[in-house]
């Protein structure tokens, strides 16, 4: 197996620096690495593997000699470099939304639909946080046939990148010793605030987020229109790690019984289901570790075969980073740089 020449493109923020973690964690083998950012933080150290490295900024050339790019620097960023790492021979997987839906880009969660990675043209997308977790929920059900799905969202605030993690613990203070706070990455103040907005609305009255649930999980999950999908996404005063309250109808009958015992065998997947016991999944229990957890699982009153079920993940990990770098360990595994 020949060992990629590899650069983390964001290497400085929120995702990047988890990617840089999780390279590590994940044991990935590589020839060469380096880390990159904006003109705002090259010069910046990292240390990697108890090795010191400078950040680079970058610019075309920097790709030169690289075989991976793991990106996390924003959707206009990747759509700048994408055509330089391509032009050079290179693989870019990408976090941002830039080319998530195009028709040849496969968009991969890792351990669900591995084998579209083969159609990769050196571009591969991430899909949206949100979507992610659901998706190694959703792919172990799918055989009972996804007849309807509705999803609400409440999501963390690293979502949003560094300054909105500033943002929540700076407008909580201010709050907290009765000083006023100008909010600048969301539209309304985020402490003690649940806001139901993320990104911008769209002309159906969804919000852009909303639509990428909808969208995202239909292309992953090879859906076709019949299954009808719905989504509501609000940003709450948390740190780090999405919930999810999940509604699926099926096409056949299908109990918590058998859902709760496909689960606790599923890839990703952790279930904590134990109510009479207080026993259900947080975000407290998400942040920081690699499962998508999933609990309160019990039949939907409203739909025929319907399932209701509780799902929180880390945001950062397999909404991101982790996923990001499952996505490498694949790509080198299956020879596909
Ligand atoms: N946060 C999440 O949960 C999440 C989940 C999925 C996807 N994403 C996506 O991942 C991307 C990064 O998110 P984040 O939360 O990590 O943001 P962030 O904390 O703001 O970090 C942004 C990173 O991109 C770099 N960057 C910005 N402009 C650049 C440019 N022109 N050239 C090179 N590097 C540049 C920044 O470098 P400097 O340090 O020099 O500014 C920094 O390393 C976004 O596309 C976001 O949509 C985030």
């Amino acid at each position: 197996m020949r060992k990629p020449r590899i650069a983390i493109l964001g290497a400085t923020g929120v995702v990047g620096r988890e990617i840089t973690k999780i390279t590590e964690e994940l044991g990935i083998e590589y020839e060469s690495i380096k880390f990159l950012s904006s003109a705002r933080s090259a010069g910046s150290k990292i240390t990697f593997k108890g090795q010191e490295y400078t950040v680079e900024e970058a610019k075309p050339e920097v790709f030169d000699n690289v075989d991976i790019v793991m990106a996390s620097a924003g959707g206009s960023t990747s759509k700048l470099f994408a055509p330089e790492i391509v032009k050079r021979g290179g693989l870019i997987i990408d976090n941002s939304s830039a080319f998530r839906m195009e028709e040849e880009v496969p968009l991969v969660i890792a351990g669900v639909n591995d084998e579209d990675l083969k159609k990769h043209k050196g571009i591969i997308a991430n899909p949206n946080c949100s979507t992610s977790q659901l998706m190694l929920v959703l792919e172990p059900l799918k055989r009972f046939g996804i007849k309807r799905l509705i999803v609400s969202t409440y999501q963390a605030v690293s979502g949003a990148g560094l300054a909105a993690i500033n943002e929540l613990r700076d407008d909580t203070i201010a709050n907290l010793e009765g000083k006023p706070f100008e909010n600048k990455c969301f539209k309304k103040p985020i402490s003690f605030n649940v806001i139901p907005q993320i990104d911008v609305f769209c002309e159906n009255g969804y919000t852009k987020e909303e639509m990428k649930v909808v969208n995202e999980t239909r292309k992953i999950l090879h859906l076709d229109e019949n299954t009808k999908i719905s989504c509501t996404a609000a940003r709450v005063p948390v740190f780090n790690g999405h919930s999810e309250a999940v509604d699926i109808e099926f096409e056949k009958n299908i109990t918590p019984d058998e859902v709760r015992e496909i689960l606790k065998n599923a890839y990703g997947v952790k279930v904590i289901d134990n109510p009479e016991n207080y026993e259900y999944p947080t975000t407290r229990d998400a942040s920081g570790v690699d499962p998508v957890f999933v609990g309160r699982i019990r039949k939907n009153l409203a739909f025929n075969n319907g399932i209701s079920l509780w799902c929180v993940a880390d945001n950062l990990r397999i909404g991101a980073a982790l996923n990001t770098v499952r996505i490498c360990k694949r790509v080198i595994e299956m020879g596909l740089f």
